[in-house]
């Protein structure tokens, strides 16, 4: 039997008055599949990843049951989330220069991260990170690993993280808007890259943003926030031809307006 990778049954995140800034959601997520989810700035996707990662601040509260291949992670103690981020699941967020340590090699990151949650040498984590770099399209990865993080550009941070995703292998990874902060045509690079993630390495992904545009290139199924409640969760397909709330109708209609660069780089034109 598959046991699925993420079950989320009743969701909320509360603040310390009683608010509920993000109303019940339940959803399924198989391996190897990639849930986009999609909806406007505020509408609750980031607190739903931080719900999900044990990431809240301690002013709001997580309730519900979230179920990572069987196991509920809200009853999580602090040991037991140190093993599961990173190595189990990962997180890649949008601005990726604040994933790193500013004053530390991207080498000796990458080594860190690896020997954390490995038992390999030194020289093979070395090893393992230059081949990963090359899959993410890194020229002359020893010389990028010898950098500072601001060496580098923010396209080139995030390909870093990916890779860095690629050594450890992660059941589900986490993307929270990792293209937002780039160009259009450093975006089209990098969902590129998520998709070699979730098609060569069977990663199962949850790919955040705000533009539906973007998320329809990678996701197999897409799930729409709107003030911070989940009001449609279909196929791909399916939202396309028979979109059931307004606000997906609107994000729809939008769309091309908003994404008509990006399609046409994706596009190849
Ligand atoms: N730490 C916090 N304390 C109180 N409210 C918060 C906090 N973080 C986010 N919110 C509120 O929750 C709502 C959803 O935010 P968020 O999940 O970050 O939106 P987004 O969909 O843009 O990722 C917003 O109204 C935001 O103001
Ligand atoms: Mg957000």
């Amino acid at each position: 039997m598959i046991t699925d990778v993420l079950t989320i049954e009743n969701l909320t995140v509360t603040d310390n008055a009683g608010n509920r800034l993000l109303q019940p959601v339940s959803l399924i997520l198989p391996p190897y599949r990639t849930l986009g989810i999609v909806g406007e700035s505020g509408s609750g996707k980031s607190l739903m990843t931080k719900a999900i990662l044990g990431l809240l601040p301690d002013t709001l509260q997580a309730h519900g049951r979230v179920l990572f291949q069987g196991k509920d992670l809200l009853i999580n103690n602090k040991r037991q989330w140190q093993q599961t981020r990173g190595k189990e699941i990962s997180l890649i967020i949008q601005n990726a220069m604040g994933a790193f340590d500013p004053l530390m090699t991207l080498k000796d990151q990458f080594i860190e991260t690896l020997k954390y949650h490995t038992c390999m040498s030194r020289a093979d984590c070395f090893q393992l990170a230059c081949q990963c770099l090359e899959r993410v399209s890194i020229k002359q990865p020893e010389q990028k690993l010898g950098c500072l993080p601001h060496q580098l550009s923010g396209g080139q941070l995030q390909r870093m993280m990916i890779a860095m995703t690629l050594a450890l292998k992660p059941a589900l990874v986490i993307a929270d808007e990792p293209t937002t902060a780039l160009d259009s045509i450093t975006q089209a690079d990098i969902l590129h890259q998520f998709k070699l993630l979730a098609e060569e390495q069977k990663s199962t992904l949850i790919f955040i943003s705000h533009d539906l545009g973007m998320v329809q290139h990678i996701a197999d199924d897409i799930a729409v926030m709107y003030q911070g409640q989940m009001v449609e969760h279909q196929t791909t397909e399916l939202l396309w031809a028979a979109p059931q709330h307004r606000y997906t109708r609107f994000l729809l209609e939008t769309r091309a307006r908003l994404s008509s660069k990006f399609n046409a780089i994706m596009a190849g034109e």
